[in-house]
């Protein structure tokens, strides 16, 4: 029987869990954290594609039927490439193997633009994302493809990512260059109304990102003199939309659904949990450690070497 894998280039791929667990409690899951090559966001195509394409296989090697790149840059560079050119290869081995079930791999960059029409009202979007998500132009391509005429305007923000696989993201640098990309992004473009955090590590700096837009106009007044006013923009994250596109998946896809394992309830009207194991290719310490920021339990995390 099967699990779902999620994979990520370290830490931020667990904001993506998290919600997934909370919508689906019932599944096993498999979380591989690429965290002694993270960050991904500021490496070549080439790279992320090889990088993420030994992570998924190793997945697969590791009975996860479905795949989640929970990591945008991932889902920008590599999915594609995946979906159309490895999966094939893959399957057709597969088919090759008798008992052997096919296997998929699901981005989270699609479920996410499919929110976007529905809550801007000045048609005006921001898309907050590493350095390879804006440089792949995936948000701007999906949102055009399912509505003409939204204005999307990018902002890499290279420098979020290190912050907060580094743990400093309550601390004054991430202050710093929260305000600093948030003024780059708005002085491209003050009418948006909707950020949406391109980045599955971008939650853990949702607040400060809101307190920005609260209140940034006081504070910097006198050298802000074209004040924009922010306080109305919405911001949406990832993780329930990815989540709830997941299920509606496994809805219609049966083929799948049926071959996951899952945890038997206690009573007809209860939701057992399933199991959840955490991979690393850094130091398992450390990753349990610093896991607990990102995850309301703690965790247990397992080394791992990918090649
Ligand atoms: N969480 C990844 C994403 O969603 C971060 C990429 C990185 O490692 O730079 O893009």
């Amino acid at each position: 029987m099967a699990k779902i894998g999620i994979f990520d280039s370290g830490y931020g791929g667990l904001t993506i869990l998290e919600a997934i667990r909370k919508e689906l409690p019932q599944y096993d899951y498999l979380y591989l954290g690429d965290n002694a090559r993270a960050p991904y966001g500021t490496h070549s195509f080439d790279v992320i594609y090889r990088y993420t394409l030994q992570a998924v296989k190793y997945l697969f090697s590791q009975d996860c039927a479905l795949v989640i790149l929970a990591c945008n840059t991932a889902s920008a560079k590599a999915l594609r490439t995946i979906q159309q050119r490895d999966l094939p290869l893959i399957n057709e081995e597969i088919r090759k193997c008798e008992n052997a079930k096919m296997v998929n791999v699901l981005g989270v960059i699609r479920p996410t633009v499919e929110a976007v029409p529905g809550i801007t009202k000045t048609g005006h979007v921001g898309i907050l994302a590493t350095p390879a998500t804006v440089s792949s132009e995936s948000y701007v391509l999906e949102l055009q493809k399912i509505a003409e005429g939204l204005q999307v305007t990018q902002q890499a923000c290279p420098l979020w990512v290190p912050l907060i696989e580094n743990g400093e993201h309550n601390g004054p640098g991430a202050k710093y260059f929260v305000g600093k990309y948030l003024r780059e992004l708005l002085a491209k473009d003050s009418q948006i109304d909707t950020l949406v955090l391109g980045c599955t590590h971008y939650p853990l700096l949702k607040e400060m990102i809101e307190g920005w837009l609260r209140y940034h106009e006081e504070i910097e007044e006198s050298n802000f003199p074209q004040a924009i006013h922010t306080e109305h923009i919405r911001i949406i994250s990832q993780g329930t939309l990815v989540a709830k596109s997941l299920a509606d998946y496994l809805r219609r896809h049966p083929e799948y659904e049926s071959r996951l394992t899952k945890a038997t309830p206690l009573s007809t009207d209860s939701t057992a949990c399933g199991s959840c194991r955490y991979l690393t290719t850094e130091n398992a310490d450390r990753f349990s450690q610093s896991a607990s920021i990102f995850l309301s339990s703690p965790v247990q995390a397992e080394h791992i070497d990918l090649e």
